[in-house]
């Protein structure tokens, strides 16, 4: 007996039941516990078969992420599953709710899989760079031929109890509790009604087509799925064999910077939400209310509608409100199609969702979020008007990208009522959500602004007010600097170019193309009268807008485009860059790859220490998810502070220094990055500080 795992003996059936909230993590001490009492039960005579099942809402979600470091403490994973693959006695697996990775593991060394209704399984081990270390790549293989398996390891997906039956991963799926099903399986196996197969025992076929096409496809990607696919081809030889070769694998990602940018963007996703007013009371939030139906208000109306709220969309004129409802219905009909909504919900949200052009409409709703234009006055106005005709209570928030939420609370009379709520675009789709703090917003709408956020799925990082904020405030650091590369030699393509083998999806000039080059624009324009003398400017882009060329919606800016499609780069930018150089008396020096991902990698850095400084993000993990989850930061490189710690806190700082010979203002080393070398501190220190004490200590190191 353990406090990890309950031993249970029911006629001649012992039990192993796993109990170590709050997933079931098989640790060093779960994988110990469990080993101890297989070892009890394997040597009771009473006992002829041996279950193993978990406690709470599933059996268990794999190895412990946070202990990997531990992962090769005996027994190891590879150790103990061995030990349930040669039993003597039939060692069957019930499994409900979900059994990823080591979980799903372990239950492939059993001799037989069974599982309650809702069962999910998966191995998501590439999700954080690694492959199933543990005998998955050689056991699931053997159960369901190669093509099956490449599918299921190299994406990490969710398998459904459906599926799970069909791949011949579990044998049954029934009703009722997971222990009696363990427990019926366990009996029909001992009067020979069911067969037990040890996956070991199975053979795999070579298939040289499946794993070429595969090999194809992930030529380019990241090394998880490609090693996963080594290791599944060693499924083939004795199984002896292939173990070794997969460990061999395993431990070779375990030691690589893929694993440690995937492995602290999980935790990222998860650190968010620990904020400083956690534990204030929340405030009740029924009906929903969404002012502007653009391309924001259209997007959180859907965000909400999918997640069961009924909402209230407002808009100035007939027209606008014809054709904001027709956009959600459009998002609404997508959610159906893709299976994010059932018919029933997507009916729900239909009948609930009220388009109008009244503001009273919103008289009634617990929360209010506005998408209108981004100006200062027109959002004050409307604040002005909502502070009048909400309730007392009702949460007035803004989806301003830039603007001092300050200045809008102070148009209320209910300062504590209003915060921002910054989502991204496509919202309905966008994980992240920027939660906005003003000076006077009061704590438990703070904690409501979470819990809502966690209600439709998605992850809140809390910010403090500044110019646009963690994201865009960072966002406008790396645009300037990749704006100098182009004035100072680079072409936009090569800095689209090594941005994307980066990892981003998208380089800074196609995405600018995307959203708009009026947008920033609008942006500049209104930052010029505050923009020191002393910072470099590119005109490019002005002079681009200038043509008339705002980016796909025109069919041409820094790319042409037909169809939306791009076609190939704007020829004419170029004469317009090297006018501009000439203007400026700028020679042009070549940039290779690497300095181009080296200057905007550091102006982010620069700038995310910056707002750690200024207190503006919590820790350094929030300013990684932010970007991470809004701003398509490669997962795998974890964010920039991650970044910065892999990279050295010296070397930023020697980046800097070096860069700041051409342009003093831009570049210049932030004060905290000086105190953390002194202290031979890290980001991850920092974080790790945080989670202590509960501060942030960037404006104290
Ligand atoms: N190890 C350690 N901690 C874990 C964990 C794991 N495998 N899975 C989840 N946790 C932690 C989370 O960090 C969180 O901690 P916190 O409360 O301190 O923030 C807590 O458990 C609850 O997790 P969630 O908030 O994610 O809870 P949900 O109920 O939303 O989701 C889950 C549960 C579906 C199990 C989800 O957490 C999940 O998908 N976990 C990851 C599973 C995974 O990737 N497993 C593979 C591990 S690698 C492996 O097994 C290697 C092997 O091949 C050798
Ligand atoms: P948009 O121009 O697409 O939509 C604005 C809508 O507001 C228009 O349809 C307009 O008719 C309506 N509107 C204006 N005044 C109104 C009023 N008084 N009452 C009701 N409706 C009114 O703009 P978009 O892009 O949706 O942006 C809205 C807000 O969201 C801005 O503050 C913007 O900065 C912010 N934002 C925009 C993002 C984007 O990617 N577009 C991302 C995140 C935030």
């Amino acid at each position: 007996m353990s406090d990890n795992v309950r031993i249970e003996r029911e006629d001649n059936i012992g039990l192993i039941c796993l109990n170590k909230p709050p997933v079931n993590a098989l640790g060093v001490a779960l994988r110990t516990s469990i080993y101890n009492a297989f070892s009890e039960l394997l040597s009771d005579d009473q006992v002829k078969a041996i279950v193993l099942y978990g406690e709470g809402r599933f059996f268990s979600a794999g190895a412990d992420i946070k202990d990997f470091a531990r992962a090769a403490e005996k027994p190891t994973l590879p150790e103990l599953l061995k030990t349930l693959n040669d039993s003597p006695k039939p060692v069957i697996a019930a499994l409900h709710g979900v059994a990823f990775g080591g979980a799903l593991e372990l239950a492939l060394s059993a001799h037989l899989r069974v599982a309650t209704h809702g069962l999910k399984v998966a191995l998501p081990e590439v999700k954080l760079g690694l492959l199933p270390g543990a005998g998955g790549t050689q056991r699931l293989t053997r159960l369901t031929g190669i093509a099956a398996a490449i599918d299921v390891i190299c994406s990490g997906r969710h398998l459904s109890d459906k599926e799970a039956l069909s791949l011949g991963i579990v044998t049954r799926v029934v009703d009722g509790t997971v222990r009696d099903a363990g427990i019926t399986a366990a009996k029909e196996v001992l009067t020979g009604e069911l067969k037990t197969v040890p996956t070991d025992s199975l053979r795999v076929e070579l298939d040289d087509a499946a794993l070429s096409a595969a090999q194809d496809k992930l030529s380019k990607g990241l090394t998880a799925p490609q090693r996963a696919l080594e290791a599944i081809r060693a499924a083939t030889l004795p199984i002896d064999e292939g173990l070794a070769k997969e460990r061999a694998l395993f431990m070779e990602l375990m030691q690589g910077e893929e694993r440690a940018g995937l492995v602290h963007a999980f935790f990222a996703e998860r650190a968010t939400s620990k904020i400083p007013e956690a534990s204030n009371a929340t405030r009740t939030i029924v009906r929903v209310g969404v002012v502007g139906g653009g391309t924001m208000g259209t997007g959180i109306a859907a965000a909400f509608c999918i997640a069961g709220f009924p909402v209230s969309l407002i808009e100035t004129d007939a027209k606008c409100v014809t054709n904001a409802r027709a956009t959600v219905e459009k998002t609404l009909a997508g959610a159906l199609k893709r299976g994010k909504l059932s018919e029933q919900d997507h009916a729900d949200a239909l009948e609930q969702l009220i388009t109008s052009i009244e503001l009273r409409e919103l008289a009634s709703v617990d929360l209010v979020i506005e998408a209108v234009f981004e100006d200062m006055v027109v959002k004050q106005e409307l604040f002005q008007k909502l502070d009048t005709l909400c309730k007392p209570n009702t949460i007035l928030a803004t989806n301003t990208s830039y603007l001092d939420i300050n200045q809008i609370a102070a148009a209320t009379n209910r300062p504590d009522d209003v915060i921002g709520l910054h989502f991204f675009s496509p919202a309905h789709i966008m994980r992240l959500l920027e939660v906005v703090v003003a000076d006077k917003t009061a704590p438990e709408v703070v904690a409501t602004s979470f819990e809502i956020a966690r209600r439709i799925s998605k992850i809140p990082v809390r910010s403090g007010v500044c110019d646009g904020f963690i994201g865009n405030r960072i966002l406008t650091s790396y645009r300037k600097v990749c704006e100098y590369l182009v004035l100072d030699g680079a072409d936009f393509q090569q800095v689209d170019h090594a941005l994307t083998d980066f990892g981003f999806a998208m380089g800074p000039f196609a995405v600018g193309d995307l959203a708009g080059l009026d947008i920033a624009r609008a942006s500049r324009v209104r930052t010029a009268v505050t923009r020191p003398p002393e910072e470099r400017y590119s005109r490019v882009a002005d002079l681009i807008c200038d043509q008339g060329w705002f980016g796909s919606k025109t069919g041409s800016g820094y790319y042409l485009y037909s169809d939306d499609k791009l076609t190939g780069p704007n020829p004419q930018v170029q004469a317009i860059v090297e006018n501009e150089r000439a203007a400026l008396s700028i020679a042009a020096k070549s940039f290779d790859d690497g300095e181009i991902v080296a200057r905007c990698v550091t102006a982010m850095i620069q700038e995310a220490v910056k707002v750690l400084e200024e207190g503006i993000a919590l820790r350094p993990i929030d300013i990684d998810a932010v970007k991470l989850f809004g701003y398509g930061f490669p997962k795998h490189r974890g964010g920039p502070l991650h970044l910065a710690d892999q990279i050295g806190i010296d070397t930023v700082i020697a980046r800097i220094e070096d860069y700041s010979a051409e342009d003093s203002y831009f570049w210049q080393v932030p004060r905290l990055l000086r105190d953390m070398v002194k202290r031979k501190q890290t980001f991850s220190d920092l974080n790790a500080q945080y989670d202590a004490t509960g501060k942030n200590d960037g404006s104290k190191a």
